[in-house]
């Protein structure tokens, strides 16, 4: 079975030198597991010469964050033309922890469409806060799925991957259930395919938060998703390619 599995370093690790030796492990996992594609997203300090290094083809490469404009006045900002030149091809767009520095629904519809206009595959990420038993978060992950892919063309579409990430599962000690992501997978992709006149079946659709080693092949298989956004367990080179072998059998 083909998964994608996005390993979301964060503000990880402390060093360049262990970054690479991050790089080097998940390098070598990667070339064993021929059936997952896995997206590698380091610190943007890190990031071009890490890309630099690789000369493999089994690895991509994802800045956590860019800005919509393409260049000016954003002090500590990275733009999508930099991120491009060091030649990376992904981007992580509407982090929870980056819509809870402040970053709106109308930040993150602009970087989707900055993102596809520069040729880039955006990861969006989408989640409710919090969960009540009327099935509010339905008509929250709704309105995040409408203010960012609204003008959305359908042939570009098809270069979104949806990463959905409940903020209550992330950095905790269990995942959401499989069960629960699987009428959350059929609810996001009916929501894109309705806003869309039909288009966006066969739109990507990954989790995210706290998924690990024992959990990661449940939710793959029972929840309907294309694959994986790790955060913690992606820094610990021992735990992740674990986690990835365990994927690399289904
Ligand atoms: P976690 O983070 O796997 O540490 O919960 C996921 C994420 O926020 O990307």
């Amino acid at each position: 079975m083909k998964s994608i599995v996005v390993a979301n370093w964060k503000m990880n690790p402390a060093s360049l030198r262990d970054a690479k030796k991050l790089l080097e492990s998940t390098r070598k996992v990667a070339e064993v597991a021929k059936n997952v594609s896995i997206v590698v997203a380091p610190p943007s300090l890190y990031l071009r010469e890490l890309r630099a290094a690789y000369k493999g083809k089994r690895l991509s490469f994802a800045a956590q964050n860019a800005h919509f404009e393409s260049e000016g006045s954003f002090t500590g900002e990275t733009s999508l033309p930099q991120i491009r030149d060091a030649r990376v091809t992904h981007v992580l767009v509407g982090h929870a922890e980056r819509r809870a520095m402040g970053e709106t629904d109308e930040d993150v519809k602009k970087k989707v469409h900055a993102a596809l206009d520069a040729k880039f595959t955006p990861i969006l990420c989408i989640g409710e806060t919090s969960r009540s038993s009327g099935g509010e978060h339905y008509v929250y992950v709704r309105q995040q799925l409408s203010g960012a892919l609204r003008d959305i063309t359908p042939t570009k579409l098809a270069s979104i991957m949806i990463a959905y990430e409940p903020v209550w599962a992330i950095g905790k000690d269990t995942s959401m259930g499989a069960r629960e992501m699987h009428e959350m997978t059929i609810f996001i992709r009916k929501t894109i395919v309705d806003m869309h006149n039909g288009a966006g079946m066969n739109i990507k659709i990954l989790y995210g938060g706290s998924v690990d080693e024992k959990n990661a092949a449940d939710m793959l298989i029972n929840g309907d998703v294309n694959g994986l956004l790790v955060g913690r367990v992606s820094t610990q080179a021992a735990r992740f390619a674990s986690l990835i072998s365990v994927l690399a059998d289904l």
